[in-house]
């Protein structure tokens, strides 16, 4: 299909509503017909919207890529490799965008990884440095005249965003980060957006999301009470998430992130308590134990807010679905859409980024003994 009749057909297809019964662009039929059946009971919410300067026009075939995945009709991961980088410092790095965040790719594979081979607290804290960053962006602010924040890197850039008590927790991670930048000399943005992702892939069973750069960097800070409470309702959550363009669907693959979290600040006398029986493992189990069927083990501290989206009739078919058997293959798939509309947030200059995935490490895609014990690393 030429270029300018596949924009055409997209548009199309999101203007009249159906996006997810639209013929596969880029994409198996068969991926799209298991995303189809699995996916029957809840998508009445979901009609997915292009963002940034993609509502303008795709003009690029990375443009066409991300509006393609935004619009689900491209998968998010990928298993893309076999990238050897030209000599760090070498003019041949300097002319080739993914060389240096192979370098990066490369550190953080050391500094993410704990030593039973799960994800660290580095990790955590870079997945929710990610949201944090990239989740400070709402539709209704930019109507406002407020059009900035998001995916720009003022979390680390700014000197008050580090101090709002949502973001108790990540000074350490930003600290880091400033430290990546100066000897990586590479945008804060993409930084932090890389670093979640990588993230990601570092946890064990984590998806391996395809990654995206040349965001802009911005030192004012974002708009404020854009990021979720953990006391807040269903209904605050779901409309806060849908302010960001990300419906209740994609909302409950994104909590599912606390997989691998703990907390600190939540109820301090349980310092550094787990959201599910395996902190450091990106499985389902997260699914599971926040519903409250079957055994909770003591030190899991489950987040109000993730145990009111468990309930909602919202966001709680999808829930289930992650939490069945198979669930993970099907929540590894929406974790990675929804993360890449999250991680493009305010970004206005998509047509112009460049894909690197080829320099992210591979997926790890069994764990065996996630269960066996808990430990923090
Ligand atoms: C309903 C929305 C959400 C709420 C209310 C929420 C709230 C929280 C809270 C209260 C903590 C614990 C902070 C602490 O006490 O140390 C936390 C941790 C965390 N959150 Fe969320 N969160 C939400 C969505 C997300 C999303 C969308 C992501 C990522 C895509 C995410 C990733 C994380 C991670 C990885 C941690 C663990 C950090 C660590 O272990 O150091 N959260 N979240
Ligand atoms: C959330 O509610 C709990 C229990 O009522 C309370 O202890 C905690 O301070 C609240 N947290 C926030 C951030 O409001
Ligand atoms: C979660 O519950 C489902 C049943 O609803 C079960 O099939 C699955 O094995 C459980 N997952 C885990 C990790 O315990």
């Amino acid at each position: 299909m030429k270029s300018t009749s596949l924009v055409l057909s997209c548009w199309l297809a999101t203007s009249l509503g159906f996006a997810h019964g639209w013929p596969a662009m880029g994409n198996t039929a068969q991926d799209l017909t298991r995303r189809l059946a699995q996916d029957t009971n809840n998508d009445g919410d979901t009609r997915p919207v292009l963002i940034g300067d993609l509502k303008n026009g795709i003009t690029t075939p990375v443009g066409q890529s991300i509006a393609n995945i935004l619009l689900r009709t491209e998968s998010a991961q990928s298993s893309v490799a076999g990238y050897t980088p030209p000599r760090l410092g070498s003019a041949d790095c300097k002319a080739d965008t993914c060389c240096i965040w192979s370098y990066i790719a490369s550190s953080l594979a050391i500094a993410f990884k704990g030593p039973s081979g799960r994800c660290n607290k580095y990790a955590r804290a870079a997945i929710r440095l990610g949201f944090h960053d990239a989740g400070a962006w709402a539709l209704s602010k930019a109507a406002a005249g407020q059009d900035f924040g998001g995916a720009d890197g003022s979390i680390a850039l700014s000197s008050s965003e580090i101090n709002r008590p949502e973001n108790n927790g990540l000074q350490e991670i930003i600290g880091l980060a400033r430290k990546w930048q100066k000897t990586f000399g590479v945008g804060m943005a993409d930084l932090i957006q890389f670093a979640a992702i990588h993230a990601v892939v570092t946890c064990p069973l984590g998806p391996r999301i395809r990654i995206f750069v040349g965001r802009k960097d911005s030192k004012t800070p974002a708009p404020d009470g854009l990021l979720p409470g953990v006391n807040d309702s269903a209904d605050t959550l779901i409309n806060l998430f849908n302010d960001k363009t990300i419906p209740p669907h994609d909302l409950a693959a994104l909590v599912g992130a606390h997989t691998s979290s703990q907390q600190f600040f939540v109820d301090t006398s349980k310092s550094g308590a787990p959201q599910d029986g395996t902190p450091g493992v990106w499985d389902t189990l997260f699914y599971n134990q926040t519903m409250g069927t079957g055994p909770l083990p003591k030190r899991v501290f489950r987040f109000a807010s993730d145990v009111v989206l468990s309930q909602d009739p919202r966001t709680r078919p999808e829930w289930i679905q992650f939490s069945r058997a198979g669930g993970q293959s099907h929540w590894n798939e929406d974790y990675a859409t929804a993360y890449t509309r999250l991680s493009l947030l305010g970004v206005n200059n998509i047509n112009n980024l460049a894909e690197c995935t080829k320099v992210m490490p591979a997926a790890q895609p069994t764990f065996p003994g996630a269960l066996d014990l808990l430990i923090d690393e």
